[in-house]
């Protein structure tokens, strides 16, 4: 294959943003405010909504926002009918981008958008909702009750994954997570709900292009394979052996490297804290320590630095979240951003429709198949 410059799109500038910064000596900022204070100081609604309206909410703004995000994660009969039909084999990530597409058909975008922000609302407050329905019917037979007095989306999600009042330290770790993994700029799944959201398509079609993006281990993926890669070792002197041969054989050692980050991930640093925080006391404290192993052969023999799906891994594990809802919960985040692009791009649309640089054969004629021989 031909091999350019731009191969993957890699440091081309595809178009503007004012929504996040990434890199180049701006670590990562939401509209102008730094990751790490985001993550240690605000909930996730707070930056939903920064996200979606430029600005940090006023307590009544915030208060609204919440209630009205409470309102809307019910989901009717209908849907509830077509998550029973999902069997348990299904990835989570096509439970949800089936859900949001159905959601899509029974409460659609007005082709105006006039009714974006409720759509996106209506998104935000039912994908965990979708996901915990389906996953205690598919395993264990129960219509659970999404109904819930948690008023954040983490402690909603916990509550519903686990049944039973929330764990207050799980919740706060949770919420800085989705807070984390909310909105990146440019990356795959933002770049394409954006080149959707550029057909003058609506949000549905928008978010579950998203979804569909982010599933690959090269993207959102990355989390369930870097816990796989986690337990498979016993030791931490294990997982440095095991890593050096890997390495070796010229495998990816997923969690790993970045594509705009060249020395670090901002985000590492805040879920790498969380999952140490988390880890102490743990039965499977082990995993942290197997963790920090990996990180130092990585650095060791590749320079290379964890991105914020490594250590995702062991923090989601120890507040008893099961592997395959790693990339799920990676939906519930990034939502956010996905929504603030897709209005973005409609506040100055054009169509995003690039050239390639052709390199099949030169011209040649046509013959028709019945003279083709066999
Ligand atoms: C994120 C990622 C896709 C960025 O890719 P990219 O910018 O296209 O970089 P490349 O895949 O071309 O990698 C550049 C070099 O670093 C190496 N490299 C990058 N990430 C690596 C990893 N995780 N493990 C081992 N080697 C890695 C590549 O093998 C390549 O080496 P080479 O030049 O000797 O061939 C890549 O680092 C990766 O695949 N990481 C693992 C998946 C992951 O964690 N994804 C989540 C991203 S937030």
């Amino acid at each position: 294959m031909n091999q350019t410059n731009t191969q993957g799109l890699d440091g081309v500038i595809a178009g503007e943003t004012a929504i996040a910064s990434v890199g180049k000596g701006h670590g990562l900022k939401y509209r102008g405010y730094d990751i790490y204070d985001l993550a240690k100081g605000a909930s996730y609604e707070e930056v939903a909504y920064l996200l979606h309206f430029g600005k940090l909410p006023y307590k009544v703004n915030y208060q609204f926002y919440i209630s009205t995000l409470k309102d809307k994660r019910l989901i009717c009969e209908g849907l509830r009918h077509i998550l029973e039909q999902i069997p348990a084999t299904a990835h989570p990530m096509d439970v949800l981008k089936t859900g949001i597409s159905f959601l899509g058909c029974v409460e659609p975008e007005k082709s105006d958008f006039s009714n974006q922000n409720e759509c996106i609302e209506r998104i935000l407050a039912a994908l965990p909702a979708i996901l915990m329905y389906w996953y205690h019917y598919a395993n264990h037979g129960h219509q659970i009750s999404l109904d819930s007095n948690q008023k954040t989306i983490a402690a909603y999600f916990l509550e519903k994954l686990h049944r039973c009042e929330p764990n207050l330290e799980h919740v706060e770790a949770l919420n800085s997570s989705l807070i984390l993994y909310a909105e990146h700029e440019f990356n795959a799944s933002t770049f394409a709900s954006r080149v959707t959201a550029s057909t003058l398509s609506d949000i549905y079609s928008a978010i579950t292009t998203g979804i569909g993006v982010l599933g690959g281990p090269l993207h959102g993926g990355a989390n369930e394979a870097a816990m796989d890669l986690i337990t498979s070792y016993n030791t931490p002197e294990e997982a440095k052996e095991g890593i050096v041969k890997k390495l070796e054989a010229n495998d990816k050692i997923m969690g790993f490297g970045h594509r705009v980050y060249k020395k670090c991930d901002p985000r590492n640093v805040v879920i790498k804290e969380i999952a140490k925080a988390l880890s102490v006391g743990h039965k499977e404290e082990k995993l942290y320590y197997i963790s920090e192993a990996i990180e130092k052969t990585m650095w060791d023999e590749k320079k290379l630095f964890p991105n914020l799906d490594f250590y995702s891994a062991s923090a989601y594990h120890y507040m008893g979240i099961p592997t395959s809802f790693f990339t799920p919960i990676f939906v519930i985040s990034r939502v956010a951003g996905w929504a603030a692009h897709v209005k973005e791009q409609r506040a100055n649309n054009r169509l995003i429709r690039p050239n390639a640089s052709y390199t099949g054969p030169e011209e040649k004629s046509f013959t028709p198949l019945s003279e083709r021989g066999e």
